[in-house]
């Protein structure tokens, strides 16, 4: 942990996103643009379904859970469940969806007063990992790798750093009217202009190191700074905060083999990986 540390702070971006990002998860319409959700992602449910038998009825925590898109399905594996968010808004939304299951306004970052060993099966989905600097994301990584039981399983997904990124200026970001009348769609107009200006105010943020990139991405109308690192790094952080057994996964839920991890360009990948 402390050799982490050395490494992450000679790299740290020099602005902390994490309050950019904080704001923009208790923003109503972002709390809003996740409150109906409910699908698993493909590769979720290919990892999901591989690990339900050994994980029934264990301890699951889910953390960064949103509004509990994942809640119902991971209910399914074991009702000894706990979702945490620091978002008190998403964590509203949580317990109105499901009054009788365990939800808690937690930050990832504080889990130091939780035992060593108390869950066996963690996640954090749809790359909730990606919005802290890097040092918070290794010590969020050390501190699962802590409260996981000894073969208990992480799961998560990541930006992917050979993945294009859309600027805000990308005419694909404007939508056509498919009724004729004006070109295009107005609210699409809208938020054209939205996303140009939340980029000039937070371009400036924008960061390229050798181990990960911070980068205003499309995700929720450009508002948040978003960290993307590549295959190799990524496996090299979790095998530095003890995780062993790790598998990468592209966005359809196939295993991926090492050779194809310089061309998959995937938005973002699915990782696992079990405590040492
Ligand atoms: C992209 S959303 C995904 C929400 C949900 N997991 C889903 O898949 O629909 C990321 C979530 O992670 C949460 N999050 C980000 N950083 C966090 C942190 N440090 N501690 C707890 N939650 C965090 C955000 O509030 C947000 O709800």
């Amino acid at each position: 942990m402390n050799a982490l540390k050395g490494s992450s702070a000679r790299k740290e971006a020099p602005h902390d996103i994490s309050g950019t990002n904080f704001a923009a998860y208790r923003a109503g319409s972002v709390v809003l643009d996740y409150k109906n959700s409910t699908d698993l992602q493909p590769a979720e449910r290919a990892i999901l379904t591989s690990l339900q038998s050994k994980f029934r009825n264990k301890r699951i925590l889910d953390i960064g859970v949103g509004s509990g898109r994942t809640t119902s399905h991971l209910l399914d594996i074991s009702k000894n469940y706990i979702g945490i968010d620091y978002s008190p808004e998403m964590i509203k939304v949580c317990k109105e969806r499901y009054p009788s299951v365990d939800f808690e306004v937690r930050d990832a970052r504080s889990l130091s007063d939780i035992a060593d060993d108390s869950f066996d099966l963690i996640l954090f989905s749809f790359n909730g990992i990606d919005y802290v600097s890097h040092s918070d994301r290794m010590l969020i990584l050390a501190e699962i790798a802590r409260v996981l039981s000894k073969s208990g399983a992480f799961i998560f997904s990541s930006h992917n750093r050979n993945a294009k990124v859309r600027k805000p200026w990308d005419l694909s970001n404007l939508r056509r009217n498919p009724s004729g009348g004006p070109i295009f769609v107005p609210t699409s107009v809208l938020r054209y202009g939205i996303g140009i200006m939340r980029h000039s105010m937070r371009a400036k943020f924008e960061t390229q190191t050798d181990e990960y990139a911070i980068i205003n991405d499309p995700g929720n109308g450009y508002r948040l700074l978003t960290y993307y690192i590549g295959i190799r790094q990524q496996l090299q952080q979790l095998e530095c905060a003890g995780f062993g057994d790790i598998q990468a996964f592209n966005r359809q839920g196939k295993q991926m083999q090492e050779n194809e991890y310089n061309c998959c360009a995937d938005g973002w990948i699915y990782y696992r990986c079990y405590a040492r």
